[in-house]
Parts: structure tokens; C-alpha cells; sequence
């Protein structure tokens, strides 16, 4: 379902930012609502991961503002951006092997009571929160080393869920996985949308790009690209405003099957 809010809970106005002599991001604007989910897709070096750390406060962009709620505010370390509700799911996961599913859950955040851990409780709650996201884990209590990739990558992002934020930036999460961990991976992204937050989803897969998205953002040398309803888009449209070209590869592909197909039909 597209969403209904008209305010996005999260736009970006006219941000740049340069390193020395590369200009990584010009001008750029994105909006994020309430249970929509964004794909910002682009090249390598389009820009992408510049402007998630950009919103994660990571590295803050040099010009343009950011709106929450449509309230100008001001990002500039990662804390501000975890205050106002973004969590950042990073593709390098940062996952501890050694620990299981609940100490990853609550790293850095452990639940005490009486000053020693509250196992029984993070126990009690990460089930819970597992079990609201419909994602299925052996055991809570076997170290994530043994888990899947697929399976690792809902335990992060399920960590990031626990700040209770508004926005989950999610950067490559399938990048690494099968199709059926793909697939745990893109139906938590939907639970996530029912649940009304805001995704930023960053992608290379067009598959899961439109499987999941309602609109996709494209940057191309740093700059928007067209933002398309992923209803009404053909796949080769985004890729067209992905490589900056009309005439590519895939859309001469897809036009030389197109038109077999219709020889073939008209030959029947
Ligand atoms: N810390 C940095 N110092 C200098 N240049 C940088 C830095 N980070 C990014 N860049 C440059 O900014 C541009 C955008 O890079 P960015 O990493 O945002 O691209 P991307 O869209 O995430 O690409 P990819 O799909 O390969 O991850 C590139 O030209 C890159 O070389
Ligand atoms: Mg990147």
C-alpha cells in the first residue's frame, strides 16, 4: 500500500557535500513518509552512501537542511540522528559472533536489575520483538555465528528497532544473501511498513527493489535522477536513470525480446 501522510517524516532539501576535490552530493532532495518504503538506488559513486551518512549523522552534509516532521533540524553527530528516531543498518552488520541473539540485541544497551544483568527479561523481550517482526530463529540463545545470513541480517535490523525510531536506513541488506534469505530479509522490510516507519532502502538488486518499494530515488553523479512510483515504472525507465542513458544494454535487450516475441506471435 502507498502511504497516506502527506508530511514526510523525513525530507532532505538541497543537500551537498564535497570532499576535496569531488563533489559527492549536489542539491539533493528526498522525502521519506510513514510507512513508505524508498529505494535510493544509483551507480557505484552515485552518491548513496554519502547521503546515508549524511542522515546518520556520520559525516554531515555541507549545505541543505533536513526536515523531521517537517520541522527544520540540525544532524550533526550520529546521537542526533538516533535521538530523533533514524536508525542506520550498516551492511558490515557489526554483529559480535561470540555472543548469541539476545546479547546482540541489547549490546550496549543490557537491561540490569540490582545492578547485574536482567537475562531473563532481555530473554523475554527479545523474543517478543522477534516475534512481532515474524522472524523465526532457532533458539535466542545460540551465538549468531550459526546463523544464516539471512537470519543475521533480521537480527540487525531488528537491534535497530529497539531505539524505537521512526526511519530505518537500511544499506545493502540483501546484498550478500540467497533467495530465500533475500526473501526473510524483504518480508521484514514489509513488517517494518506496516508497522509505519519510514524505510530508506539502498540497493543494487532491481528485483528487490521493486518488490518491496512504493518509490525509487535514483542519484546519478551525485545528483537526483527522477524519483519513480514503482507501480507505474518499468524496470528499464529506473535503469535508464540509474546509467543516464535511453539507449543501454538492458533496454536494447528488452527491446530485441519485445520484438521477437511479436514475431514469434505474428508468425502463429
Ligand atoms: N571519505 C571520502 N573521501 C573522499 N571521497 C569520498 C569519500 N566518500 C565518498 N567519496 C566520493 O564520493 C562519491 C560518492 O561516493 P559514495 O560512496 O557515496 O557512492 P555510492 O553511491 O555509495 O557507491 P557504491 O554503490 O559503490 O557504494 C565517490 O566519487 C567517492 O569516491
Ligand atoms: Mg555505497
Amino acid at each position: 500500500m502507498i502511504h497516506v501522510s502527506a508530511t514526510p517524516v523525513l525530507a532532505l532539501r538541497g543537500v551537498s557535500k564535497r570532499f576535496g576535490a569531488v563533489q559527492a552530493l549536489t542539491d539533493v532532495e528526498l522525502e521519506v513518509h510513514p510507512g513508505e518504503v524508498v529505494a535510493l538506488v544509483g551507480d557505484n559513486g552515485a552518491g548513496k552512501s554519502t547521503l546515508v551518512k549524511a542522515i546518520a549523522g556520520v559525516s554531515p552534509a555541507d549545505e541543505g537542511r533536513v526536515e523531521w516532521n517537517g520541522d527544520p533540524v540540525s544532524i550533526d553527530k550520529p546521537h542526533d540522528a538516533q535521538e530523533l528516531g533514524i536508525a542506520t543498518v550498516y551492511q558490515d552488520l557489526a554483529l559480535c559472533d561470540n555472543l548469541d541473539v539476545v546479547g546482540n540485541l541489547f549490546l550496549g544497551n543490557e537491561l540490569k536489575s540490582g545492578g547485574i544483568l536482567d537475562e531473563v527479561e532481555m530473554e523475554r523481550r527479545s523474543r517478543e520483538l522477534l516475534s512481532t517482526l515474524s522472524i523465526r530463529i532457532p533458539s535466542v540463545r545460540i551465538p549468531v555465528a550459526s546463523l544464516s545470513g539471512g537470519q543475521r541480517q533480521t537480527v540487525a535490523i531488528a537491534r535497530s528497532l529497539l531505539g524505537e525510531p521512526r526511519v530505518v536506513i537500511l544499506d545493502e541488506p540483501t546484498a550478500a544473501l540467497g533467495v530465500e534469505q533475500t526473501a526473510q530479509v524483504l518480508d521484514l522490510v514489509e513488517r517494518l511498513r506496516e508497522r509505519e516507519l519510514g524505510v530508506l532502502l539502498i540497493s543494487h538488486n532491481m528485483a528487490d527493489v521493486r518488490a518491496v518499494s512504493d518509490r525509487v530515488a535514483v542519484l546519478r553523479l551525485g545528483r537526483n535522477n527522477g524519483t519513480f512510483t514503482v507501480s507505474e515504472t518499468s524496470q528499464e525507465e529506473i535503469v535508464s536513470a540509474i546509467t543516464g542513458a535511453t539507449d543501454n544494454v538492458v533496454t536494447r535487450r528488452n527491446a530485441r525480446t519485445a520484438q521477437q516475441a511479436s514475431t514469434t506471435e505474428v508468425r502463429k
